[in-house]
Parts: C-alpha cells; structure tokens; sequence
C-alpha cells in the first residue's frame, strides 16, 4: 500500500492525512475485494523496516490502527471478513495486541472473504522464524531433515492458513517486493501500478484482476 506520503505531499497536507486516506481505501478495497469474489486479500499495512520512521510517524500509524479496529469491526463483520494478522505483531503496544486478538476471534467464523493485515511483517523474518521452528524440531527428533519439503515450510509460514498468492499488487510505481512474501511470491503474477494507495478503489482493484485474467500461468511447464 504504497504511496500515501507522495498522496499527501501533492496535496500540501502532512504524512499522516495520506495514511488516513490509505486506511480508507483499505475499506473500499475489503469491500470491493468481497464484491468481486476475491478469496483471499493480504494489506501490508507495517513493515519490519518501518521502525526506522520517525517516531511521531510511527505513533501516527499505531494511532490510526487502533482507530482503524475500534471502528471497522462492524463494517468488516458486514463484508463477511474473517482477519488474519502476520508478521511479529505481538511486538506491537499491549493494548494493540489485544485489540487485534479481539478483531480476530470476532471475525473468525466469517467465510466471504479472508483478510490478512501483515503488521510488523518482514518476508526473510518470517522464513527464519520458520526454519528455526523446524530446526528445533529436528533437534528434538520430531522431524527428519532429509524429509523437509516445500509444504511442511509452508505450513510453518505466517500464511499457513491462507489460499496460494495469485497476485500481487504494488501501487505508486515502485517495482520490488520489498521484503513481502517473497516464498508465497514464487508463481505470484506481479503487476506492479502507478496509482498512489489513497486513490486505490473499485475500479484500480477490478482493473488488476482483469490484468490477471490475461496473464498466461505456467508454473514452469509451457
Ligand atoms: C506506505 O506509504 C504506507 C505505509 C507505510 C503505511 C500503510 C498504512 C495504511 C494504508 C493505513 C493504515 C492501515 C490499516 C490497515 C489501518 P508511504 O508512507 O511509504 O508513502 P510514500 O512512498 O509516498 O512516502
């Protein structure tokens, strides 16, 4: 969800207006994501590198997620939205931690659509807390080294329990993943827009998806 600094830069407004603006079309873009049929939607809303922001940009954003679950539990209950978060969020304030606890056993027998919001989230973490976990179970004899396979690290990823990554969306023009599943990434189709995150809506998300519909899969094959 790049781009909301630029947003509000253009705009004259500080950081913070883009960050709002942001967490709006996370909003339209649950709905619009439900609308379309779409399983499955993962928002990296916090990177394991954004703590390297200022500290008043940072206490912005822990302000505005806290605003964000006090005031979409209703919204997202609407949308049929069950919430999954990854990444090192029980890092977070305690009181966020619970709010997101809360957020996620409120929704979790919701079934329309599965939203995941990657908080403190960083890819290459996330596959070494995997492969820690296996080496500890190696070293306990509950798991044979030789028999380690793609799905048994994949079962140990934050998305475990999320469908395989068909798209990836990046807005505002910047083409890296930027530390973002990269593992689930490996037949992912990329499409990377220049839209900044605050315009995102119905028409950017149905425009991505029907990009997807002409891209050719081939997992290898030919
Ligand atoms: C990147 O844009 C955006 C972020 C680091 C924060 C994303 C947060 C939101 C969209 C709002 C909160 C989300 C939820 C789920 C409540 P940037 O600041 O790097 O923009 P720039 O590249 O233009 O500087």
């Amino acid at each position: 969800m790049d781009g909301n600094g630029r947003w509000a830069k253009k705009r004259l407004l500080p950081r913070i207006a883009g960050h709002r603006a942001g967490a709006e079309a996370v909003r339209r873009t649950i709905r619009a994501a439900g609308e379309l049929g779409i399983q499955a939607l993962t928002l990296y809303a916090f990177s394991s590198e954004n703590w390297r922001r200022p500290a008043s940009e940072i206490a912005d954003l822990m302000g505005l997620l806290r605003l964000y679950l006090r005031n979409e539990m209703a919204e997202l209950e609407r949308e049929g939205a069950r919430l999954h978060f990854i990444g090192n969020w029980r890092e977070f304030d305690a009181d966020i931690v619970a709010l997101l606890e809360e957020a996620a056993a409120r929704t979790a027998s919701n079934g329309r659509i599965d939203v995941a919001i990657a908080l403190n989230y960083g890819a290459q973490d996330e596959l070494v807390r995997a492969v820690r976990q296996l080496a500890g179970e190696a070293r306990d004899g509950l798991v044979d080294p030789a028999a380690i396979d793609p799905a048994m690290i994949e079962a140990r990823l934050d998305t475990h329990a999320l469908p395989p990554l068909d798209l990836m969306i990046r807005t505002s023009g910047e083409e890296r993943l930027s530390n973002f599943l990269l593992w689930q990434a490996a037949y992912a189709e990329l499409l990377f827009v220049d839209t900044l995150w605050p315009d995102f809506d119905r028409d950017a998300l149905a425009a991505a998806v029907a990009a997807f519909g002409r891209r050719e899969r081939r997992y290898g094959g030919r």
